[in-house]
């Protein structure tokens, strides 16, 4: 298919300067895990509950030993506060943007930025609802930005009020900033938080709720001494030719410190019972692999294995049924992980939140690759009285129908390469099977999908490294993953019994899954209402990986869904560009 075979090592893009920056010295496990707030409805929109979510600047106490952190958080909070859903009841939100005219880090006005309005007067801000089945002009695409008071606003702006319909499963979705060019950015500095789906069905399980169930929201960090956030920038390079001017585009950032909900190395004090935990990845880069060890505090050496984590969710909502896991749970870039975990049999005891993940770099030919390794996230400290738990996790959770492989009308093949840009920086591109090239952000849209029908999309990873691949609007179901060497693209359909098949954390409806390099990780998706779920949804939509570097610097395009109908245009938009 006039692609290269994958080179590996030679293509892993070069050591990020985060490498270079230590944080302070702080103690750990001193402060307790907050709990993210929850918005309030300030009223009601055509019956339904109306939000309006302010973002701004704010002192933020990260650590008690650390001084105040500026960050710019939704409402004003770091992580962001839930927004509390009910499945079948539309909500309406007024994103307001209150931030300062300067960005908080340095903006690197380098990264396509014939395309992107460096000179705007204030930030550029968009809010994604990550894993919506929105209408595309609520689904806060990158072109859709809007400064302060919406006095400036992004070519497909439409409108103030996004609407989410809320008419998918259940489920642990999450909203963020996805502003062009400046998503990395916009992230890191606070703005993202989560929005909880429910509806009565899972109410009625008997799953621990409440305060026992609470959600976790982590991410990597690094700060300088004055506490505020320390973002890495490349450095000026005179060298090159044209010269970088102010380069903040590392090729992938990794913090040195481990923040879950807002708050660095915290502990989180639990009773002998089932917790749920809403687990959300929401680094930049990277990648975690989670499991529970006893852990002696004063030591500082960890024991033997904790508590195992019993999978009850990921992306897209509850899995058909729960599954147990004892060495490590995967969580990629951008996915969410709905555990429970039984502190029963460990009362009085302190247990570690251990992360061995040095992916994003898995497969052949890496050698473990850039991620600095991040071990310890938090600890638990497990209560020593007894206490009454009539919480429980059944055996079926819900009916997750299974998108038929023989229905599929096409089958895309979709090449993920290495390249570089005009400064000489490392650039990953997604390809088409439109044409062999790969294509940039603005290049015009070749993946047009018609309503109401099937898919597989299979991403071709010719690149040294994994990349966490994302699709807005949809949630798809995992098919399998095979080394490139074995994937014929010619040939009429995939041969799904052949495939290495989806880990427990693939199962279900996923919005990101891990494409490792030298591999083909095809997945199945349905574009409309499937089976009662889902929402019919036409328009313009993303894909792209979910490294927030890598996103930012055109590892990303769009899709767009066709009504039912051969003409292009007939959903009234007649450019075939973002
Ligand atoms: Cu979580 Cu297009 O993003
Ligand atoms: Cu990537």
């Amino acid at each position: 298919a006039g692609c290269t075979a994958p080179t590996g090592r030679a293509e892993t893009p070069s050591q990020s300067s985060s490498t270079e920056h230590s944080s302070p010295e702080i103690e750990r496990w001193l402060d307790e895990v907050p709990r993210p707030g929850v918005v309030e409805p300030v009223g009601k929109k055509d019956g339904n509950p109306y939000y309006e979510v302010e973002m701004r600047e704010v002192e933020q106490k990260i650590h008690s030993d650390l001084p105040p952190t500026t960050v710019w958080g939704y409402d004003g909070q770091y992580p962001g506060p839930a927004i509390e859903a009910q499945q079948g009841e539309p909500v309406y939100v007024r994103w307001k943007n209150e931030l300062p005219d300067e960005h908080l880090l340095p903006v690197d006005e380098t990264i396509h930025s014939s395309k992107i309005p460096y000179d705007t007067t204030g930030v550029r801000v968009v809010p994604h609802l990550h894993g919506g089945n929105v209408e595309h002009t609520s689904d806060g695409k990158p072109t859709a930005w809007f400064t302060r008071d919406f006095e400036q606003t992004g070519p497909k702006f439409e409108k103030k009020d996004y609407y989410y319909v809320n008419d998918q499963p259940p489920a642990t979705l999450w909203y963020h900033d996805h502003s062009l060019g400046i998503t990395r950015l916009n992230v890191y500095a606070g703005l993202a938080g989560l929005y909880l789906l429910r509806n009565d069905h899972e109410e009625s399980l008997g799953l621990p709720s409440g305060e026992y169930e609470i959600p976790l929201v982590l991410q990597d960090r690094s700060f300088n001494e004055d506490g505020s956030l320390f973002y890495p920038t490349t450095g000026s390079d005179t060298d090159s030719d044209p010269p970088k001017p102010n380069p903040s585009l590392v090729p992938q950032f990794f913090g040195d410190t481990s923040v879950v909900n807002g708050k660095a190395w915290p502990r989180l004090s639990v009773d002998p019972r089932k917790y749920r935990f809403r687990i959300l990845n929401g680094s930049n880069c990277r990648y975690y692999n989670l499991k529970l060890f006893e852990y002696d505090e004063a030591a500082e050496t960890t024991g033997t294995d904790g508590p195992p984590f019993t999978l009850i969710g990921n992306d897209g909502g509850l899995l058909a049924s729960p599954v147990t896991i004892k060495d490590r749970l995967e969580i990629g870039t951008g996915k969410r992980a709905d555990v429970v975990v039984d502190f029963s049999d460990y009362a009085g005891q302190t247990l570690l939140v251990h992360n061995d993940a040095t992916a994003p770099y898995r497969g052949p030919d890496i050698d473990g690759g850039n991620q600095q390794p991040l071990p310890e996230i938090m600890v638990v400290e497990v209560a020593s009285d007894d206490v009454r738990d009539p919480s429980r996790v059944p055996d079926t959770l819900t009916e997750v129908p299974e998108i038929p492989v023989d229905s599929v009308d096409k089958e895309r093949y979709l090449p993920m390469t290495m390249s570089s840009d005009d400064y000489g920086r490392p650039l990953h591109l997604l390809g088409s099977d439109a044409e062999s090239s790969p294509h940039k952000l603005y290049d015009p849209v070749t993946e047009k999908p018609t309503l109401n029908d099937t898919e597989i999309w299979s991403f071709a990873n010719l690149t040294g490294m994994s990349h966490p691949m994302h699709m807005h609007l949809v949630h798809f179901q995992m098919l399998g993953r095979q080394p490139y060497s074995e994937y014929d693209p010619e040939a009429e359909m995939i041969d799904v019994e052949s495939l290495e098949p989806p880990t427990p954390e693939e199962t279900g409806w996923n919005d990101v899954i891990n494409v490792n390099p030298g591999e083909v990780t095809h997945v199945i998706v349905y574009f409309g209402e499937f089976e009662g779920l889902f929402s019919n949804q036409t328009g313009w939509y993303m894909w792209h990986c979910h490294m927030l570097e890598h996103e930012d610097h055109d590892m990303m395009r769009p899709f767009r869904v066709l009504p039912d109908s051969e003409d292009d245009n007939s959903d009234g938009d007649s450019s075939n560009e973002l």
